[in-house]
């Protein structure tokens, strides 16, 4: 396996089969070469900087249905808030006090925040916080609207693929959404200009070791600014209850991988990786990722924001994620730094 390993570490590329032998691949001394291989080639581009994202989650509201998430229209259990505009700023505020220079507005696809909202709220932020950058995740919309978010001053868009098949997309998602919708939207992203992530769930329902190859070969073609990645946690209250959570194992060697498929990508170390190992962040860390994002929400609302079961950072002090992390990164010897964290390619 070290040889394709090292192949990948040169070029970037391995075929559909050589990533299926990498993710199957369970040796301890190969899995072990790879995450040194990541970490080097992360360390070649950011050192040991570590960017912070400060996540709003705006709105638990979603029109949408997808069977592994908490927040789905079904789940009648979800106690529904929405952020208006002057809190998401004081969340804005407090974040910038606490050395964020990216907020992520996050939220379920909600119909109340029109694109005149939307617009209105990157421009105000963008006003008051000129260093910043200000990243949008709330799901597919037509492409006028994006380019409408981009031209109010959104600078980056996360849009998780969720999958590369679209047989198994259509396995986790109810019929009205369309994995070649999925596509065109993050087509669409790129084509704006706006720094795009993609991503996906490791070991989501069905899953199987050639669909990971697909998001695999997904993001080789589609060269994301941003991968999200992070292990399926079941949720109590939706269809996918009784499911097994994805592993920290192979949340890690996947990590890995795309550090080494793409060097420069802007890689988190997610709170679901966090949620299923109390070491998950740091570990992600180790294996490649070079992003941590503290949740910035109103503590009112953060355990209302349950995407899954037992979701962590739902405490009762506003900045103690912060410094949380910041503890965290330097225990493993990285340092959280203040500074926008753009692609490298595109610093501003
Ligand atoms: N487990 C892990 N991740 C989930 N997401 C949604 N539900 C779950 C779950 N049960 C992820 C999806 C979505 C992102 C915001 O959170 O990939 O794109
Ligand atoms: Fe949120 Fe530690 S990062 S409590």
């Amino acid at each position: 396996m070290t040889e394709t390993i090292t192949k990948l570490a040169k070029n970037h590329t391995l075929s559909k089969q050589e990533y299926i032998s990498l993710i199957n691949c369970n040796d301890k001394e190969s899995l072990e070469y790879l995450r040194q291989k990541a970490e080097k080639q992360r360390q070649d581009i950011f050192g040991r900087d570590i960017y912070m994202r400060g996540l709003i989650e705006f709105t638990n509201y979603c029109k949408n249905d997808c069977l592994y998430c908490g927040i789905r229209r079904s789940n009648k259990k979800a106690q529904r808030y929405r952020l208006t505009k002057e809190e998401i700023l004081d969340c804005c505020k407090n974040g910038y006090d606490l050395g964020f220079r990216t907020f992520v507005l996050q939220g379920g696809e909600d119909a109340y925040y029109t694109d005149d909202i939307i617009v209105e709220t990157v421009r105000e932020i963008k006003s008051q916080f000129p260093d910043c950058a200000v990243t949008l995740s709330i799901g597919e919309k037509p492409k006028e609207s994006y380019k409408r978010y981009f031209d109010a001053g959104a600078d980056r868009y996360l849009l998780r693929h969720e999958t590369a098949s679209a047989e198994h997309y259509s396995l986790l998602h109810p019929k009205d959404l369309s994995p070649e919708n999925r596509m065109e939207c993050l087509k669409n992203l790129k084509e704006i200009g706006f720094q795009t992530g993609c991503g996906f769930m490791v070991g989501s329902p069905y899953q199987t070791v050639e669909n990971l190859a697909e998001d695999l070969i997904f993001i080789d073609k589609f060269k994301p600014h941003m991968v999200g990645i992070g292990p399926f946690i079941p949720h109590k209250d939706t269809p996918f209850r009784n499911e097994k959570s994805g592993t920290l194992e192979m949340t890690l060697k996947l990590l890995a991988i795309i550090r080494l498929i793409l060097p420069k990508v802007m890689l988190p170390s997610t709170t679901a990786l966090g949620t299923i190992n109390p070491k998950g962040r740091e570990m992600g860390i180790l294996w490649g990722a070079n992003v941590v994002m503290p949740n910035l929400s109103p503590t009112t609302v953060r355990k209302k924001y349950m995407l899954y079961d037992n979701k962590i950072c739902t405490g009762d002090e506003a900045a103690e994620c912060r410094f949380c992390m910041q503890k965290r990164m330097e225990s493993i010897g990285y340092k959280v730094v203040v500074s926008r964290g753009d692609y490298p390619d595109l610093q501003k």
